[in-house]
């Protein structure tokens, strides 16, 4: 397939971008705003690849989005670029709202126009809203609680009109949270990890037993491009790591393969609207015949080997944008807890 993907120096897009091309993909276009967490240092392998080009571009920006699709004569899309972290949503609603909402209607309205053959939404199982019991299933009502998933749940709405509108191809993808090399260092898992390596508290949130279910990005990846491929237009296909874990066990894990004291861990303030489990339903695309392939503890070793032999890629993060937002978000909270 001749694709472009958008967002494709961020976390997920930059393997993504990796993947499509290890698959065969020609080209892969990536078109990507580079903003705080967009890194091409991400795709530095990757950077002379004859069959990959980055486009330095908004997604928000028609002109932008028409011009790529032509020029590289584009047949399928994926829609990485998105403002992805709930505790930024909080502080900062509104980017939410234009990069999620509005950049994903700009580039319905343009891949429509180009008549690309298949157009696929990275989102999230955070549009379910906080599952107390069960699993979320594809059909279920979307109950999205933070300016984040609000935003993710309006852009799937828009998607999927496309499809009862248009009958325009479009795919969703709900992962579930993702872990790996190259996450930014505001996630749980990266931030976590890269404290413990420098012996700095890990700011745990309310009592540490709201649950997530782990998704490597590689299996993740892997997923997306299977959808891509296989997935039947206008359908919504829920993407589970299998790995449900409590924040605090993912604590204690990241702590003991560091060799790192469990003291490291201050349970703080909570976040508000803090969704208290997230689980999906995956049956959908287990039948189309894709399933996870690796194993949380396995996966989580890997990242922390990661962070701890690429301290260069986090600490210019540390050291950079994310001091501010770190001393404005948990400085507070920390000093309360003692
Ligand atoms: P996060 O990575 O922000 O993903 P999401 O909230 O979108 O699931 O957080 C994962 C979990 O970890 C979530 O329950 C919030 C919790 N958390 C903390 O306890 N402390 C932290 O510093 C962060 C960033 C998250």
């Amino acid at each position: 397939m001749r694709i472009l993907v958008t967002g494709g120096a961020g976390f997920i897009g930059s393997h993504l971008v990796r993947r499509l091309l290890s698959e065969g993909h020609n080209p892969v276009v990536n078109l990507d705003a580079l903003r705080y967490s967009g890194n091409l240092e991400n795709l530095a392998d990757v950077a002379h690849d004859p069959r990959y080009a980055f486009v330095h571009g908004d997604i928000c920006d028609a002109g932008t989005v028409e011009r790529v699709l032509k020029e590289h004569n584009i047949d399928s899309v994926v829609n990485c670029a998105a403002e992805t972290h709930v505790d930024r949503s909080i502080l900062e609603p509104n980017s939410f709202a234009r990069t999620d909402v509005v950049g994903t209607a700009v580039l319905l309205e343009e891949v429509r126009k180009a008549k690309v053959a298949r157009f696929l939404q990275v989102s999230t199982d955070e549009v379910y809203g906080s599952v107390e019991h069960g699993w979320s299933k594809e059909d279920d009502t979307l109950a999205p609680r933070s300016p984040y998933s609000a935003s993710k749940a309006g852009a799937d709405l828009l998607v999927l009109s496309y499809w009862a509108t248009y009958k325009f191809p479009v795919l969703i993808t709900r992962g579930s949270n993702t872990y790996g090399p190259n996450q930014y260092p505001e996630k749980f898992i990266p931030l976590f990890i890269t404290n413990a390596i420098d012996d700095q508290l890990l700011p745990l949130y309310g009592d540490g037993r709201y649950r997530r279910d782990w998704l490597s990005v590689h299996d993740h990846c892997r997923a997306i491009e299977h959808v891509l491929r296989y997935g039947a237009p206008g359908n919504v296909y829920n993407i589970g790591g299998g790995n449900e874990q409590e924040n605090i066990t993912v604590a204690e894990m990241i702590l003991k393969h560091l060799g790192k004291s469990m003291e490291l861990i201050r349970f703080v303030e909570d976040r508000p609207g803090h969704d208290r489990r997230y689980a999906v339903d995956w049956s959908r695309l287990r039948l189309l015949g894709w399933s996870p392939r690796v194993r949380f503890e396995e996966g989580l070793c890997t990242t922390v080997d990661w962070y701890r032999t690429h301290e260069s890629w986090w600490r210019k993060i540390k050291a950079g944008e994310f001091r501010a937002y770190y001393e404005e978000v948990y400085r507070k909270r920390l000093e309360e807890a003692g």
